[in-house]
């Protein structure tokens, strides 16, 4: 049977396809080595940045992330507003041509252990979907998380207010994308209360739970209390097989209740035998920062809001944190780099955990009206800077960042 695989089509697609091969048109400004113990910044359109980067960065990089232009129509600092806009408009066909190409470069970029992130909202969503599909792979898809970006009301629809966005996850290889974990919060450990010799644990009841399901005969027995009366089989079924509670037996505990009832339970620790802290899988679902803390970091750092809606970088830092190990020193990219929140939490991660991840991060050259900054990517070296000074001040010592910049050949004598 042919293998059956949705394509996504629009006018434009063979030379958007086209242009990820073509040479580039530029070079930059001082030769390129990749080197893991610098962070690197760049200057310049994505497109021909992207192709400069790729012969000494191919397969090399962990995690990218990117927030490219959600194609709104609105009047933002960069354009944000893609073809025409009538009704028989090309703005879809136009947001595909210039994503196309760059997505089929970033994928030449990871890693088999590699993971790509890319947030969207509702406009772009499918055709995002549907592009990714093709170049990654459909079955790479490691997940598409909702982000609950905003928790106040606020305006922008008659029907539905819009307070969520997506960041859609793929894997180079899902097969050889290692598990995402994170720490457990304040709230869970919390349920580790009970002691013994091996430290902290908690209790699980041994009785399955959820919805009556035919029982699986070997975890439909019965088992004996230490007084040497019978705990008759729960309704639906125990979670262990009998063999399992006899070999694991220093994990279970009888408990007789006030009624005279006898419950079992499993003990869960906090900690491995050798130490290491239970983590766990992260959910589909993310609400732990909304766009009014980007706004915030970003007042923060430099006494006003210059950007609008920068990503809060604790979003963009757990992404990372789920994909890499404590510690880690892989390269992570970002290459619609904004105001440089993926810069941040790159810095602010290795400082937590000892890691020394390279960033590479690019931004165009896109000019602004402000007295201090006169584009976006010098918000974005401005960020980066700030972050560094602070993490210094705090004893920290983040790796070094060299700057490229993406310039025309130059002229022939
Ligand atoms: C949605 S914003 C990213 C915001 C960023 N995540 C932050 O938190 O500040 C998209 C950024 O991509 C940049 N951009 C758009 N097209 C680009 C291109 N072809 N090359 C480089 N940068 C580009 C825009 O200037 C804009 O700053």
């Amino acid at each position: 049977m042919e293998p059956s695989r949705t394509l996504i089509d629009w006018p434009g697609r063979r030379a958007a396809w086209i242009s990820a091969s073509d040479p580039p048109k530029s070079v930059l400004d001082q030769k390129f080595q990749h080197d893991p113990r610098r962070h690197t910044l760049v200057c310049g359109d994505n497109l021909d940045a992207l192709k400069l980067l790729l012969p000494s960065l191919e397969r090399k990089v962990r995690v990218i992330y990117i927030d490219p232009p959600y194609n709104t129509g609105n009047g933002l600092l960069y354009n944000d507003r893609f073809g025409s806009w009538g009704r028989d408009g090309d703005r879809h066909a136009a947001w595909l041509s210039m994503m196309a190409p760059r997505l089929l470069l970033a994928w030449r970029f990871l890693r088999d252990d590699g993971v790509f992130f890319a947030s969207i909202d509702d406009r772009e969503l499918p055709r995002l979907r549907l592009l990714c599909d093709e170049v990654f792979g459909e079955d790479n898809l490691v997940s598409t998380v909702i982000w609950r970006k905003k928790v106040v009301r606020g305006r922008g629809n008659r029907h539905i207010l819009p307070q969520t966005e997506y960041i859609l996850a793929y894997a180079r290889d899902i097969n050889a994308l290692p598990p995402f974990h994170e720490n457990l919060t304040p709230g869970m450990k919390k349920e580790y209360a009970h002691h013994d010799s091996l430290g902290p644990y908690k209790k699980i009841p041994l009785a399955k739970s959820g919805t009556r399901q035919s029982p699986r005969p070997n975890l439909y027995y019965s088992l004996m209390a230490p007084d040497g009366s019978e705990i008759p089989c729960p309704t639906h079924q125990w979670r262990w097989s009998r063999e399992t509670v006899e070999r694991r037996k220093n994990e279970i505990l009888m408990e007789k209740n006030r009624k005279g009832r006898w419950t079992v339970y499993t003990k869960q620790y906090l900690r491995s035998p050798e130490g290491e802290e239970r983590k766990r899988t992260p959910e589909s679902y993310y609400d732990r920062v909304t766009t009014s803390d980007g706004t915030a970091e970003m007042k923060e750092l430099f006494g006003e809001v210059i950007l609008d809606f920068p990503k809060p970088s604790r979003l963009i830092r757990d992404l990372i944190s789920w994909a890499t190990p404590r510690g880690s020193s892989d390269p992570v990219m970002d290459f619609f780099a904004g105001s440089g929140s993926t810069g941040q939490a790159v810095l602010e991660l290795n400082a937590q955990d000892g890691g020394s991840r390279p960033f590479y991060l690019v931004q165009s050259d896109d000019p602004i009206v402000h007295p201090e900054f006169r584009s976006i990517y010098e918000i974005c070296r401005g960020r980066v800077e700030r972050v560094i000074k602070r993490l210094e001040k705090t004893g920290h010592s983040p790796l070094e960042v060299r700057e490229y910049r993406v310039v025309g050949y130059p002229l022939k004598p």
